[in-house]
């Protein structure tokens, strides 16, 4: 997944939730993109609480046009959707994942994370959002793409770091987001 290269980061000002918004739209257009020549893709989302972690995986959900809203058992820490690319059997798994709540690290064994990390199921893909990465601790292995969300005068300041090659193709969409309420800073 991750290969240790070095990759260009993005910051992005979201002057408001709209624009945040907008970011999520166009994650999710970037991701539909990237899933059939990398179908599993781990983005990270790390941020103070009210940052904007869930607006933004929310609107990505949207985007992707999940149609599914199942709730795991497993403490309420992951949300299970799915897409489907067009064509019978196409269809790609995104888990919604929140951390916060996580303990210990031994937790993740049960959620079943970490072997979707390491093989692709049996969908045509595989998604994982995880907001609050960092507890993981490393568990979850590297993220094709983290974002770190902060309070800023101006709004939510948004850190982008690419960790993959199709982490950073999905920032390079990314970088072509328009809206007047999101502005790429560098
Ligand atoms: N520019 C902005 N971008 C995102 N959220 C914003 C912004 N300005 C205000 N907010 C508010 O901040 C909150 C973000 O909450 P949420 O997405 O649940 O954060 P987190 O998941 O990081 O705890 C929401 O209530 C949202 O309305
Ligand atoms: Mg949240």
């Amino acid at each position: 997944m991750a290969d240790g290269l070095q990759y260009r980061a993005a910051v992005f000002c979201a002057r408001s939730v709209v624009g945040l918004k907008e970011l999520g739209r166009t994650l999710g257009g970037a991701l539909k993109e990237t899933i059939a020549a990398r179908p599993f893709l781990l983005l990270a989302l790390d941020g103070e609480l009210g940052a904007g972690k869930t607006t933004l995986a929310a609107a990505t959900l949207a985007a992707l046009g999940v149609r599914s809203r199942v709730t795991s058992p497993t403490y309420g820490l992951v949300h299970a959707h799915s897409f489907g690319l067009g064509g019978p059997g196409r269809k790609v798994e995104v888990l919604h994942v929140d951390l916060y709540r996580l303990r210990h690290t031994a937790e993740l064994d049960e959620l079943g994370l970490e072997d979707g990390v390491q093989s692709t199921p049996a969908a045509a893909g595989q998604v994982l959002l995880v907001e609050w990465f960092e507890n993981a601790r490393g568990r979850l292995g590297r993220p094709d793409l983290a974002f770190r969300l902060m309070h800023s005068q101006r709004g939510r300041l948004v850190k982008l770091r690419p960790h993959s090659a199709p982490g950073d193709r999905i920032l390079r969409v990314l970088r072509g987001a328009a809206h007047r309420d999101l502005q790429l800073l560098s």
